[in-house]
This record gives structure tokens, C-alpha cells and sequence, in this order.
């Protein structure tokens, strides 16, 4: 099997922007290529990440976007599990290029998400609930995931605020961000005085509607060091990914399973274990999403995933040392549904090249990345990516 490796990343500006998801797109696709030439001399397959055509009525995204890349004929797909979009075009991409049906590739993902407001956005997500049982009853994206809050605080003994401080640490962290759609730290008394969505989740508690897009140009050995980008590489160490099911109705709301076997299937694929892993970049659609991730992804122990915001030394016993969301995660870098699983790739690069600056962790060397699509465990993708 061949070596993945993430040898350049870009992404496009991430909030409320006049750009239409083709230049979203060019503009990651500018970073990304930046030192390297042409797209049509490096890349020779491209993966899409989007979640829909409602925000601007456009499909063969994979054409559109390989064409835009100044690519033709060559194997260009969109690929799509709603939110897990974006991971599921980079898991692509690693296995074309393990397996050696492709030298390097191109993993983007792209989403238009204020072309129609909040109100487009919420209906265009809401295709990804069931609808025998769950489209049909109105529920939106926020009311969903605070059944799963409610039933959080109700287990365990966490409280409101303790979600919310969960906003702080990613709005902290997304200031040190310049990528990042949020750069205004936010303080505790902001986040609990907030209107609510869908109670106990306020705004603060739910990530945003964001334009933006991300590039990832995947290769194999040959290809990293023939453009000599070994020292500017990101090595994929494990990928793993599960499919658990849509209706919420039929879930344990408060064990995320499919993520847990993701990240279990990649952390043995890479050979490592959640111990091991210096940064994780999890999938906070709502505060309460980080809690649970990162007890799915063996970080913290049952019940204790709330202390993802204390330093490692002042967290229980059977937590990891492990700094999650350090790019603000979705709640503040942003959340342009199709290219989030990039972006998170985007983050752990920057973290294990030694590139972001202000937020950098010391020493990281590992990186986890957790995205998933449709309401929390309806499709999970985990990566695994090390220092060079
Ligand atoms: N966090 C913090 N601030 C937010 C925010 C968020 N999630 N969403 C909007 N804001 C801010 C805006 O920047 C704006 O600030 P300003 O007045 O200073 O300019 C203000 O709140 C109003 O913005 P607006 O876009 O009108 O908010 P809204 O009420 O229409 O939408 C939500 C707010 C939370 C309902 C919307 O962001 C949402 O639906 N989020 C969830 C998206 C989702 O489900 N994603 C998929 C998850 S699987």
C-alpha cells in the first residue's frame, strides 16, 4: 500500500460573502497551489465535497469543479453525507492513492450556505433527517441536537453553562484564528444571556451558516518529494469511517457509536491510540457535540467530556492531554457544511507543520480529525494524520 500525504492545503474566506461556490472555491484552490504548479500537472482524479444543490440549484459539482481547477477528463466526483462531506471526499482521495489507482489528488468541498438565509439553510439540512419519521414532524438541525443536549445534562452532571463555556473556548480559540469566520472572543455572560434556538441550546451553542470552502491536495511519496513538499507534508496515518443510521428516534442520544468506531478503525489503521493524539479537530455542530466526541474518541472518560475546555492538568482522571478545537472548530472558525471535514484537515496541518502561529500546540505530532454528517452519528469519518 501506498503512503498518503497531505503535501498542500488552502481555503477560501469563511462567513457571509458575495462570493458564488465556484470562486469560494478558486480562492482555496489559489492557496493550495500556491507553491505548486499547475493543478493539471500534480493532480490526475478530484473528490467534492458538498451537502447541497438547494442553496444554488447546481449539481455535477465534480465537473464544475474540476473544470474550474483547469482539469479535463479526468475522474472528477461530488461526493456527499451531508455534513460529512468534506471528510468523506479526503477519505476518498487517501484510498485512491493507497492503493495506487492514483499518484495525487485533489479534495475539496465547497457550500454556498447564505444564498438563501437561515431559513434556506434549515430546510436544505433538513434533508438529511429521516422522513418517514423525522422531516415529517418539522424538526430543525438546533431542535434535534438539543434532544441530545437535554438528555446529556440529564446523565450526567453537567449543567447549561458548562456547554456554554464550550462556546467560549472555541470563540477563544477562533480569535487567534485568521482563517476563522468569528474573531471576537466571547465571555460566559454573553453566551448564557443569548436568545435561545432550541432550549438548552442558545446561539452561542449552535455553529453558524457559513460560505467557504476548502482544498487539500492529496499524493504519494513520489509525488511529495518529486514537488519536494516532504518538509511541508502531513503524513495520513489512519482513516476509518461508519455509517450508524438516520432517525434520531432510534438512537442512545448520548453514546456517539459510529464515531467511536471511526476513530477506533483509525486509530488502528495508523497504530496509535487515543493517547497519543496532541490535537483533535471534533465536530461541534453544537457545544454539545465536542463533549460527546470526545468521549466517543476515548479522550474522556463517561460523563467528563465537558472538560474538553480545562488544560490537561486540571481535567479528571482518564482524560487525555489531548487540545481540541484549537482552530475555534465549527462553532467559530465556521461551518460551510461540505468543506468542514476540510478545513479540519486545514487545522491539523497548520498544527503539524508548525504554521498556526498564535494557537500552535507545542510538540503536536498527532492529529485526530472527526467529522460527521446528518444528525451527530448518522455518518462519521476519522482521520488520523502525523508530523512528517
Ligand atoms: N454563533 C454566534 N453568533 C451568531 C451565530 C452563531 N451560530 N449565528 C449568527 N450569529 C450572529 C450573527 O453574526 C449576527 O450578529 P450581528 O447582529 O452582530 O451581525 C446575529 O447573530 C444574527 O445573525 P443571523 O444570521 O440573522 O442569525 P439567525 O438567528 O438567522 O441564525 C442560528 C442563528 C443559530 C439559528 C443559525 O446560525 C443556525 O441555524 N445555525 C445552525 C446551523 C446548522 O444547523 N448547521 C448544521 C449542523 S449539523
Amino acid at each position: 500500500m501506498a503512503t498518503a500525504h497531505l503535501i498542500a492545503v488552502g481555503a477560501s474566506p469563511l462567513g457571509k460573502t458575495d462570493l458564488p461556490g465556484r470562486d469560494l472555491f478558486s480562492r482555496a484552490l489559489a492557496e493550495a497551489f500556491a507553491e505548486l504548479p499547475d493543478p493539471a500537472d500534480v493532480v490526475d482524479g478530484v473528490y467534492v465535497g458538498a451537502q447541497s444543490e438547494r442553496y444554488e440549484n447546481q449539481i455535477m459539482q465534480g465537473t464544475l469543479m474540476a473544470e474550474w481547477a483547469g482539469l479535463r477528463n479526468v475522474p472528477a466526483e461530488r461526493v456527499e453525507a451531508c455534513a460529512a462531506a468534506g471528510a468523506l471526499a479526503l477519505k476518498n482521495a487517501v484510498r485512491d492513492v493507497r492503493a495506487g489507482v492514483h499518484d495525487a489528488v485533489l479534495a475539496c468541498g465547497v457550500e454556498k450556505m447564505t444564498a438563501g438565509g437561515t431559513e434556506g439553510a434549515t430546510n436544505a439540512l433538513g434533508a438529511a433527517f429521516e422522513r418517514a419519521l423525522e422531516q415529517r414532524s418539522g424538526i430543525t438541525a438546533p431542535a434535534t441536537y438539543a434532544l441530545l443536549a437535554r438528555r446529556y445534562l440529564h446523565e450526567t452532571d453537567a449543567t447549561e453553562q458548562d456547554l456554554g463555556r464550550i462556546a467560549v473556548k472555541n470563540h477563544r480559540n477562533a480569535a487567534a484564528n485568521p482563517r476563522a469566520m468569528f474573531r471576537e472572543a466571547v465571555d460566559i455572560e454573553t453566551v448564557m444571556d443569548a436568545p435561545d434556538v432550541a432550549p438548552p441550546l442558545k446561539l452561542y451553542d449552535c455553529a453558524p451558516v457559513t460560505d467557504g470552502a476548502a482544498a487539500v491536495v492529496v499524493a504519494n511519496d513520489e509525488v511529495a518529494a518529486d514537488l519536494q513538499r516532504r518538509s511541508n507534508a502531513v503524513r495520513v496515518a489512519g482513516v476509518g469511517s461508519a455509517a450508524n443510521n438516520l432517525a434520531v428516534a432510534e438512537r442512545d442520544l448520548t453514546f456517539v457509536e459510529g464515531a467511536n468506531v471511526a476513530a477506533s478503525t483509525a486509530y488502528e489503521d495508523a497504530g496509535v491510540a487515543a493517547g497519543d493524539i496532541d490535537v483533535a479537530e471534533v465536530h461541534d455542530a453544537f457545544t454539545v457535540c465536542e463533549a460527546l466526541l470526545a468521549e466517543a474518541a476515548g479522550f474522556a472518560p463517561e460523563g467528563r467530556g465537558i472538560e474538553t475546555v480545562e488544560d490537561p492538568e486540571d481535567r479528571s482522571a482518564g482524560w487525555t492531554d489531548v487540545r481540541i478545537n484549537t482552530s475555534g472548530g465549527l462553532k467559530a472558525r465556521g461551518h460551510p457544511i461540505g468543506a468542514t471535514g476540510l478545513l479540519q484537515a486545514v487545522e491539523a496541518y497548520e498544527q503539524l507543520t508548525g504554521r498556526a502561529g498564535d494557537r500552535q500546540v507545542t510538540d503536536a505530532e498527532t492529529a485526530l480529525l472527526v467529522n460527521e454528517g446528518g444528525v451527530a452519528d448518522a455518518h462519521t469519518v476519522a482521520t488520523v494524520l502525523t508530523a512528517e
